[in-house]
């Protein structure tokens, strides 16, 4: 079987779940590099990693690269990114610096897979809540064509990285042993908390940078910039997961019946709705789950052909680690690489 030589740089909460999936997953990885911003080992599901800094000719020799180094000019993407290309690999991104690059295909493998085949050597992750969301919502719209979605987010803290859990951990610690509560991370408390930001707020529309990567997101992903979109953004005060309410407004009737039905056999989605049972999807259970767990189906009955639900799914593996790796299995699958 051929092997592929990979890098993945950036090795916080979501590079080291990256190279723990690369295992778990068995990618036929032949050399493994892992690259961040000061060498060192890591220890990373037991196994010590070598730690490197990238430079010229890092990437050469290289079959993918994994980007999962922190947004913005000094971060790895807008950094070293397009120099991975040069040098002759396939970068997979999951940050937001070139999401809506026009040479840069918006890629969650089970809803548009096709686009890989326009790639440019660049590809990016889209944003963790904005794959949970779409997970279930993409059968549901090739069926009946959402026309409006209303998103409500309960994002958990490992989507803001390392540094976040190790706060609201802290600030459990804090709180049990009766001493003050340190806010360093987020700008309040947010164990016993939630917090209606995510992201920042960049301009004056009020709109978070998170609530507007969902718009722009699907209408990429989807290929129908006809949708409305409207999300609210919430921190919760859980390490892992993120769940998602979704008011949506189909063109076409779908019954309840119909829409369970197509999510029962939607690939990378579990249909979990019992509620009388106290069945339904919980981050606790998502996390670390391959799947995107849906339920809480039901009528919307302010609209016609509406249904809500609610999703929750594992932000970084799914939401970023996973699908990142999922995009190169479906490139060698297709003979793109
Ligand atoms: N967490 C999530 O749920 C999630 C979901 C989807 C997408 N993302 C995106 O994934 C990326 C990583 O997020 P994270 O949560 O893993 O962040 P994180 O825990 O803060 O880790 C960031 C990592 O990036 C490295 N880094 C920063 N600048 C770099 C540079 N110029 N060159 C090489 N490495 C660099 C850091 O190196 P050092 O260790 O040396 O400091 C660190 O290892 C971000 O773009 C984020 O937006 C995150």
């Amino acid at each position: 079987m051929k092997q592929y030589n990979c890098c993945v740089v950036g090795i916080g909460a979501v590079g080291a779940e990256m190279v723990k999936l690369l295992r778990r997953r068995k990618f036929p990885v032949g050399k493994l590099v892992v690259f961040a911003t000061r060498e060192r080992t890591e220890m990373i599901d037991g196994i010590p990693v070598e730690v490197r800094v990238a430079g010229p000719g890092s990437f050469k020799g290289m079959d993918f690269a994994f980007f999962a180094g922190t947004e913005g000019a000094k971060g790895a993407s807008k950094t070293v990114g397009w120099q991975a290309v040069e040098e002759g690999c396939v970068v997979i991104d999951n940050g937001d610096d070139f999401r809506m690059d026009p040479r840069v295909p918006l890629v969650i493998p089970e809803i548009n897979p096709e686009a890989l085949r326009q790639h440019q050597g660049f590809i990016a992750n889209p944003n963790c809540s904005t794959i949970i969301t779409l997970m279930p919502l993409a059968p549901l719209h090739k069926a009946a064509r959402i026309r409006r979605l209303i998103a409500s987010t309960y994002q958990a803290v490992s989507g803001t990285g390392s540094a976040a859990i190790k706060e609201l951990e802290a600030q459990a610690r804090a709180w049990a042993a009766g001493q003050p509560l340190k806010a360093e991370v987020y700008p309040h408390q947010i164990l016993f908390n939630v917090i209606p930001s995510v992201g920042s707020f960049k301009d004056d529309s009020g709109e978070s940078t998170e609530e507007i990567k969902m718009r722009n997101e699907t209408h990429k992903i989807l290929d129908d910039a006809a949708i409305r979109v409207a999300t609210t953004t919430v921190r919760v005060p859980v390490f892992n997961g993120h769940s998602i309410a979704a008011h949506v407004e189909f063109e076409k009737p779908l019954s309840v019946e119909q829409a369970r039905e197509l999510l029962a056999n939607a690939p990378g989605v579990k249909l979990v709705d019992d509620p009388k049972h106290a069945v339904y999807p919980l981050p606790i259970n998502a996390s670390e789950n391959y799947d995107v767990l849906v339920g809480r189906l039901r009528k919307d009955r302010s609209c016609d052909n509406g249904l809500v639900l609610w999703c929750a799914g594992d932000n970084i593996w799914k939401g970023a680690a996973q699908n990142a790796i999922q995009i190169a299995e479906e490139m060698v699958r297709m003979g793109l690489k």
